[in-house]
């Protein structure tokens, strides 16, 4: 047991599962004074006050606002949730039978991988992808098995490859889009054809969403795979309330599953928190039911930065090539400063210029020789961290 370089009554599957590289460099530019981060994609907005105001009066009227809730989520906000899905997608699922009330997507990605994965089986990654996704099938006795994006053609998905990865341990594959961390938004065409390929197969489609409302200028090339009635039977849908509503701190989201998962799924959600707490089921609640004007101030707002962080970019091509992000609040560039590692990297420009970013590495083998940056964060920091870029690494 001594001899167990993780210490005594450490499990073999915690000790080998990585912290996320995005907290260890948030974590890391804590201690540093004056750090610009752009580690972590907590975007600077404060919830919709219309939220705020919600919860305010629920908390002086509702005698039972701080009790549990039932382990699948307070029935009207299941029923609202099926509601906007119905709205969304034109396709109608059952509020007891198909939606789960999580406590964000990470948990709720986190139930559903628990629910499928045996050891040993396999669900593909796209390659970069988010960097919690690995660690989460690797907890779970689970293999990722990485699908190289295209960075030559904007970090596209590579159709022809996909079938190559399937193997008959392959359980299910899960997609951001718009992406974390390259920002890529995955067509229609593209997308079906990925549900098209993962049907002939018998997989689960694992659609994590947390930033479908930031898509700029490429609104009308967001789908999403759950409103394809072929493909329907086959997609998780998970959707969070984290960035779009500027709630990531009240842990809420949904979970649209087909009804036999969502029967496990629930047992596992129990488990670990019985319910998501009450109070953000309450804001949440009055997310949906609210008039969502601040999307508009907030991508504009994102929109300004992104032209912004763009900018700074093109004034470093000796540090950093990068592809445009279509949506989402990420870019993730290529180092093309000398270097040994991403690693070594963010750490160096962390230590040496007091600039906070996410080792590309941690994203997936494709990511090496990147770095993510969040530019959800407030312009000044931008400009901040640029201006010490530019002065770590001159002309
Ligand atoms: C792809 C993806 N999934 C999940 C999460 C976490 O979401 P939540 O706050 O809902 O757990 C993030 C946050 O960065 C993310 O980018």
């Amino acid at each position: 047991m001594d001899s167990d370089p993780n210490g005594p009554w450490v499990a073999a599957r915690a000790g080998q599962v990585a912290i996320s590289a995005i907290k260890e460099m948030a974590m890391l530019s804590a201690k540093v004074e004056g750090a610009a981060s752009l580690a972590w994609g907590l975007p600077s907005f404060q919830t919709p006050e219309p939220i705020r105001k919600a919860v305010e009066a629920q908390l002086e009227s509702d005698p039972e606002i701080g009790m549990y809730a039932l382990p699948d989520g307070l029935p009207e906000l299941r029923a609202a949730v099926a509601e906007r899905h119905r709205e969304s997608t034109d396709i109608t699922v059952d509020p007891d039978d198909n939606v789960m009330i999580t406590a964000g997507n990470m948990e709720g990605v986190n139930c559903l991988l628990q629910a499928i994965l045996d050891p040993g089986d396999e669900v593909i990654v796209t390659d970069p992808g988010f960097v919690s996704h690995i660690e989460q099938i690797r907890v779970h006795g689970g293999t990722p098995v990485f699908w190289p994006m295209d960075e030559a053609a904007d970090w596209q998905i590579d159709l022809d490859a996909l079938p190559g990865l399937v193997t008959d341990r392959t359980k299910a594959i899960i997609l951001v889009s718009p992406s974390n961390p390259t920002g890529k938004i995955f067509s229609r065409d593209t997308l079906c054809q990925v549900g098209a390929i993962a049907q002939e197969h018998g997989l689960l489609v694992i659609i994590d969403d947390p930033y479908r409302y930031f898509t700029y200028e490429n609104q009308t090339r967001y789908f999403n795979l759950a409103s394809e009635p072929e493909f329907a039977g086959n997609v998780a849908y998970l959707f969070t309330f984290s960035k779009c509503f500027a709630m990531s701190g009240w842990r809420v989201g949904y979970m649209i599953l087909p009804a036999h998962l969502k029967r496990q799924a629930v047992k596992l959600h129990d488990l670990t928190m019985i319910c998501t707490p009450r109070i953000s089921q309450v804001a949440a609640l009055a997310a949906l039911e609210g008039d969502p004007e601040h999307l508009s101030e907030f991508e504009a707002i994102l929109e300004r930065r992104r032209k912004l962080i763009c900018e700074r970019l093109d004034a470093v091509p000796h540090v950093f090539q990068y592809v445009k992000p279509e949506g989402a609040y990420y870019v993730f560039p290529r180092i093309v400063a000398q270097h040994t590692n991403s690693s070594a990297f963010a750490r160096g420009l962390l230590r040496e210029a007091r600039v906070t970013v996410t080792p590309g590495r941690a994203f997936g083998p494709s990511g090496e020789n990147h770095v993510r940056m969040a530019f959800c964060v407030s312009d000044d920091a931008i400009n901040l961290a640029f201006d010490r870029i530019e002065k770590h690494f001159p002309a």
